[in-house]
């Protein structure tokens, strides 16, 4: 999920603080226009408030839980299996485009029951809104959307488009600018945060022992997949508006405030050597999918997929090292934090 954000003054930092705020809906909505140079209908769940965010909310919620995305398990494995060794094969390849972005990618159209259109999405690249030039353009994805309910609405969808054009909420069947917003976070949500997740595990596998610490079960998957989402912070911060913007005669200028996810998950009081990678930490209550209402409805793909995506490095006998590695970091004080990786190629050792 890219999301443009609006300037904020004001970020609410620490692990409590945030829990707390994510929780208050009141004080903190998230009834805004983000990506407001792309886009004018609200993404869905993600820009609702309750009431109205749950109606949504419950009536997505059964594609997403653990196990309808269990069931793709055997798809998710043959993908990585299928591409790991294809990434290894030839000459040295980038793993964002070439790995990471077609898993995520391939395994998304097992998920949604689209595998034609992976071809498409994967040439999008990574963000969606930039899928055409450097420019942030939101046409190629709309007229995407605009097809495939196109189809839904002729009943020829068998596949998610078609449960979801047909959704009805309060009894009425949802609109096409809820179709655009519901499908415009399914779409963008699950990739640049999926891809940097696995590029990530690719980067630090290849600067430390840990792949051999995994194989010899020194360290469980699980423990290190919580720890790499902790670490990574996928989508670092997002914004609440204290004005809630549906209807609001005056907007304020200074109404956005920004989620800090990753302030949370670096806060010493609940992680001890937080800038430190430790695969086997035992307690790690990270807020890289958010928390409370809005917490991400994708987890369990997010998770799913990189377990598949270790447990598959992990079973075999690959080890690489980096050929090249051009990684822009954050600001301090997370400047250890990768925040994009801009060309990261791997090679066997
Ligand atoms: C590592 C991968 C991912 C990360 C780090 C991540 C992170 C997040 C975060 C932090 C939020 C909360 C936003 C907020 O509070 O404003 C969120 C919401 C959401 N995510 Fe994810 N996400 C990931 C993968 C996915 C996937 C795979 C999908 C679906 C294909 C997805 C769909 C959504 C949706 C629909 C919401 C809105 C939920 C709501 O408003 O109720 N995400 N995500």
């Amino acid at each position: 999920m890219s999301v443009l954000h609006n300037a904020s003054k004001k970020t609410i930092t620490g692990h409590a603080a945030l829990r707390s705020a994510l929780r208050d809906t009141q004080s903190y909505s998230s009834d805004l226009q983000g990506d407001a140079d792309v886009r004018d209908y609200r993404q869905i769940p993600l820009e609702v408030d309750p009431p109205r965010h749950h109606l949504y909310r419950s009536a997505l919620a059964p594609y997403f839980v653990k196990p309808a995305i269990e069931k793709h398990a055997d798809i998710f494995r043959n993908n990585s299996e299928r591409l790991i060794r294809d990434y290894f094969s030839g000459e040295p390849k980038e793993i964002v485009s070439e790995l990471a972005l077609p898993l995520v990618m391939h395994n998304l159209g097992a998920i949604y029951n689209r595998p034609q259109d992976v071809a498409e999405w994967i040439s999008w690249g990574p963000d969606v809104w930039t899928a055409q030039s450097d420019k942030r353009d939101g046409s190629v994805l709309h007229r995407y959307i605009d097809a495939v309910y196109e189809q839904a609405c002729m009943g020829k969808a068998d596949d998610i488009y078609g449960e979801i054009a047909h959704l009805e909420i309060e009894g009425k069947r949802i609109s096409p600018t809820e179709f655009r917003g519901i499908v415009g976070v399914l779409l963008a949500g699950g990739r640049d945060t999926v891809v940097k997740l696995l590029t990530g595990i690719m980067w630090h596998l290849a600067h430390t022992e840990d792949i051999s610490r995994l194989r010899t079960g020194e360290i469980s998957i699980n423990s290190a997949i919580q720890e790499f989402l902790r670490f990574l912070t996928p989508l670092p911060a997002m914004n609440r508006t204290t004005t809630p913007e549906s209807g609001a005669k005056v907007l304020p200028s200074d109404r956005y405030v920004s989620m800090s996810f990753i302030s949370g998950n670096f806060d010493n009081n609940v992680f001890e050597e937080p800038f430190s990678i430790q695969l086997d930490r035992i307690r790690n209550p990270h807020l890289s999918f958010g928390f409370g209402p809005h917490t991400c409805l994708g987890n369990h793909i997010a998770e799913i997929e990189a377990r598949i995506f270790l447990e598959t490095l992990k079973d075999s006998n690959l080890n690489w090292k980096l050929q090249r590695e051009e990684i822009r970091f954050h600001a301090a004080p997370f400047e250890r934090v990768p925040d994009h990786f801009v060309s990261l190629i791997a090679t066997l050792r």
